[in-house]
């Protein structure tokens, strides 16, 4: 096939990335689950977990991107077979295609509920309402299939036209006018809920920290979601990483994307819970936090709509940035693979997702609580959904930490990273270790049984740790 393709900037990977990382996840979950979470416990453990776990599978995941220059699946076979490993890490790929689809499935269901209420917000029809108008409208939206149905099709048909463009044309042009644009939304709806919110009270509630605070599914749920927010574990960051300049630096970009993501989901956070709290509302709603409680706020604020509006546009812009990047992979995949025409390819994946969404739009309605289906199965399509997203992230994020820290030689990561002797030490400590803990502890917590034995478990797998990393340290230097 053609020539492997390269972004036109040394930066554009880092805008890339900060698109795919900042989207529903710092807008809509991260407020939500920190307001369900009380507050700061919630954030500490999550800005824990992206430091010493999300930035590290961060770089390996560029990594093994830009070593291979090809889409996740491709990808993998061809560092599996140029470094002769076990082809069982194909997984990586095949996985994270599988975990695109499931995820673009349901995100753009979600969505397209902004499309709603960008709606709702500039037409007025919320001017005044109350609480419980509010709420019955949320309501009256999930009872619709059609119009769920509408506004799902409006959002993949925009991510797939972008990504149908191609990366430079598409991706490329698509970000640099969207990025700056959304930058400036979420500071003018920042300084409105600084003005007429109540910032003290969202201050004093994102960052006093009491960990007695936090229970053991907020703990889970923090470490989710750092992986969510990151798009790790599930090829995009790869895919984009297969275009990435080859003298951009690894570990400086890392940084600055998960730096970036962190601050605009706390900027989030902190504009969001100034006019809940100022309105005299609750945080811990749940996923009603930005279509209920939010709106409830916007509806007495002065100009409210108008901020309201935008800041739904906002919601749309950044989660069309993410969504593109899932199309991308598998995208790449097939175009490489069965040299399909990129529109084509694109075409056939998003219709897939499309007709998989419908799991999702009907789980709101036809299939909600209450309903036979919901009934025999316990839970609505959507939440298995959900659920097997929720595996597949960290066992993908787990088994790029292991390849890239265990699978390939220290001469292909270091020309890679073209990093110092003590980072790359470090950087390889916490792949190879810690952040294998950190994911088999999500994974163990969910078992009880073993509660007793999990402390001393861990404990001896970072002993064990350190100390192989300490020897091979010492041999380096000896050799
Ligand atoms: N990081 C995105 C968000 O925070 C979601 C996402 C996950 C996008 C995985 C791509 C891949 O909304």
């Amino acid at each position: 096939m053609s020539s492997p393709k390269i972004w036109t900037h040394k930066g554009t990977f880092l805008l890339a990335a900060v698109g795919s990382a900042v989207g529903l996840g710092n807008l809509w979950r991260f407020p939500y689950l920190t307001g369900e979470n009380g507050g700061g416990a919630f954030i500490l453990v999550y800005a824990l977990t992206i430091a010493l776990v999300g930035i590290p599978i961060l770089i390996a995941e560029t990594l093994l991107g830009r070593a291979s220059r090809k889409s996740p699946i491709m990808g993998m076979q061809y560092l599996t077979e140029s470094h002769n490993t076990s082809r069982n890490w194909r997984a990586i790929g095949w996985m994270g295609a599988f975990a695109a689809f499931i995820i673009l499935s349901f995100y753009s269901v979600i969505a397209g509920w902004a499309i709603h209420y960008t709606g709702l917000m500039f037409s007025g029809s919320l001017v005044g309402a109350d609480a419980a108008t509010i709420g019955e409208s949320f309501g009256d939206l999930l009872a619709s299939p059609g119009l769920l149905l509408t506004y799902h099709t409006l959002f993949i048909l925009a991510s797939g036209l972008i990504v149908g463009m191609g990366i430079h044309k598409g991706i490329e042009n698509g970000l640099r006018f969207m990025m700056p644009a959304l930058f400036v939304i979420l500071l003018i709806v920042l300084g409105y809920g600084v003005v007429a919110g109540d910032v003290g009270a969202a201050m004093s509630f994102l960052f006093t920290f009491n960990l007695a605070d936090l229970s053991l599914e907020g703990w889970l749920q923090a470490m989710g979601q750092s992986f969510f927010t990151l798009s790790l574990g599930m090829g995009a960051i790869m895919a984009y990483g297969a275009y990435m300049s080859s003298e951009a630096s690894l570990t400086r970009t890392a940084i600055s994307i998960a730096f970036v993501d962190t601050a605009i989901a706390l900027l989030a956070g902190i504009a969001i819970f100034s006019l809940v709290f100022g309105s005299g509302l609750e945080a811990g709603q749940g996923p009603g936090l930005m279509f209920v409680t939010l709106p409830i706020a916007f509806a007495e604020l002065p100009a409210g709509w108008l901020i309201g509006g935008v800041f739904f546009i906002l919601v749309i812009g950044a989660a069309i940035t993410s969504s593109i990047s899932l199309v991308e992979p598998v995208a790449a995949y097939l175009v490489e693979r069965f040299g399909l025409s990129r529109p084509i390819a694109v075409t056939l994946m998003i219709t897939f997702c499309w007709l998989l969404g419908l799991l999702t739009v009907f789980s709101f309605n036809y299939w909600s609580e209450g309903t036979i289906t919901h009934d025999w199965f316990g839970r609505s399509p959507f939440d298995v959904l959900e659920f097997i997203t929720n595996i597949l992230m960290p066992l993908g994020g787990l088994l790029i930490a292991l390849f890239a820290g265990w699978a390939l030689s220290r001469e292909e990561v270091l020309r890679e990273m073209s990093t110092n002797d003590t980072w790359f030490q470090c950087w390889q400590f916490l792949v190879r270790f810690v952040a294998p803990t950190a994911v088999a502890f999500v994974f163990l917590r969910t078992m009880p049984q073993i509660d007793g034995y999990l402390i001393p478990a861990v404990g001896s797998v970072l002993l064990i740790g350190a100390f192989t990393a300490g020897r091979t340290f010492i041999q380096q230097r000896q050799s």
